[in-house]
């Protein structure tokens, strides 16, 4: 199958091109660096499947004009997909298939270094050893045992994460709908989100960006938090209101801030701007917080998981060659 991958970076042509070549080198990838959206779609002409990425657009135009060129099914190389209008899918005949488990502890871990690196302050006193500077005073963090850990979202990834909380002693409470027996049996305790959002030192957010989940960190949700709380966000970036998330920091409520992934994300993450003059005043804004951590959108970023991903979303392609349904179809049954 003639396959187009866009938002491709030098690590996807080697993780996909391994991929195809283990499953037989059966499918044709042609490589593009572009976003995917409704002006670039032209590109995945004589193509029959676009594999597509986090920050890539795929609302009723693009698919509309996917349609057209004769695509048939997208293979997103992600577990989200908050980016893609599924009933629009449907409605051109366009299957959407994703990655919905690769490295769970991939993010886990990169959530667990956020933490840690926030609350010894890592990156400031790398940058001070570097400078000869050998002074302490303003690196005082605070021992993790016995702190309470609020966790939002205990799905896969929020599984994985209170696992690796074990190790620290903590006190974990949780907050899902759908409340899981393994993370209880680990200790955690559900509680409704208000009650964490009142009760956690730290708050890390593991849930999908749906309409429903968007904004859920706003400026009424952190007059609910604990004066000096810690946000940790390696989820989706419109989960949290950026402008008021800048507003506790100056208050201080918020006192320290990870951050993988950002609302406006697509126009920076996964680019090399370091020549260009920064156009996003939010996002510049964050960058002269001292107590402010945030990663390009890395946190699945691990030789396992990358290598996870290529060949889970090459078995989708191959799975929807033979039988017309990809491996992890997104099901659209309740859009009807
Ligand atoms: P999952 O589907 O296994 O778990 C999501 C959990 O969130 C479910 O248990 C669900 O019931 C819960 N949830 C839904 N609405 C909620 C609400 N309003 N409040 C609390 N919980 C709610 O998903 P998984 O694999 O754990 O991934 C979670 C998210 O992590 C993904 O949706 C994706 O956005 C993000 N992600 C980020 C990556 C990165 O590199 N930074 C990589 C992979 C995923």
């Amino acid at each position: 199958m003639h396959v187009a991958v866009f938002s491709a970076k030098r690590y996807d042509h080697r993780s996909l091109l391994a991929a195809n070549e283990a499953a037989g080198a059966r499918h044709q990838l042609t490589f593009h660096e572009a976003h995917l959206s409704a002006a670039t779609a032209v590109l995945a002409q004589g193509a029959e499947a676009v594999c597509a990425f986090v920050n890539d657009t795929l609302d009723a135009p693009a698919l509309e004009a996917l349609a057209s060129h004769g695509v048939r099914l997208v293979a997103l190389r992600c577990a989200g997909f908050n980016n893609v209008d599924l009933a629009a899918a449907r409605r051109v005949g366009i299957q959407v298939a994703r990655v919905p488990a690769y490295s769970p502890e991939a993010v886990a871990e990169h959530t667990l270094a956020m933490i840690l690196a926030l609350n010894r302050q890592l990156h400031r006193a790398h940058a001070r050893v570097r400078e000869g500077n050998f002074a302490l005073d303003g690196l005082m963090g605070f021992d993790m045992r016995g702190k309470t850990v609020g966790v939002i979202g205990t799905g896969r990834i929020g599984a994985a994460f209170v696992r690796l909380l074990q190790g620290f002693r903590c006190r974990v409470l949780a907050a899902d709908p759908y409340p899981a027996d393994e993370v209880a049996q680990l200790g955690a305790t559900y509680v409704p989100r208000e009650v964490l959002l009142a009760d956690a030192d730290v708050i890390s957010l593991h849930c999908p960006l749906t309409p429903q989940t968007h904004h859920m960190i706003d400026a009424d949700a952190i007059a609910r938090m604990k004066r000096g709380v810690m946000l940790i966000n390696t989820s989706r970036g419109g989960l949290v209101d950026t402008r008021a998330v800048i507003d506790g920091l100056k208050s201080g409520v918020i006192g320290h801030l990870g951050l993988d992934v950002y609302e406006e994300e697509g126009d920076l993450f996964f680019e090399d701007l370091s020549g260009q003059v920064l156009q996003d005043d939010v996002f510049a804004r964050l960058l002269t917080f001292p107590n402010v951590l945030i990663t390009a959108h890395q946190a699945f970023f691990t030789a396992e998981a990358v290598g996870a991903i290529a060949a889970i979303t090459l078995e989708n392609i191959t799975c929807f060659e033979a039988r017309g349904q990809a491996a992890f179809v997104i099901s659209t049954e309740k859009l009807a």
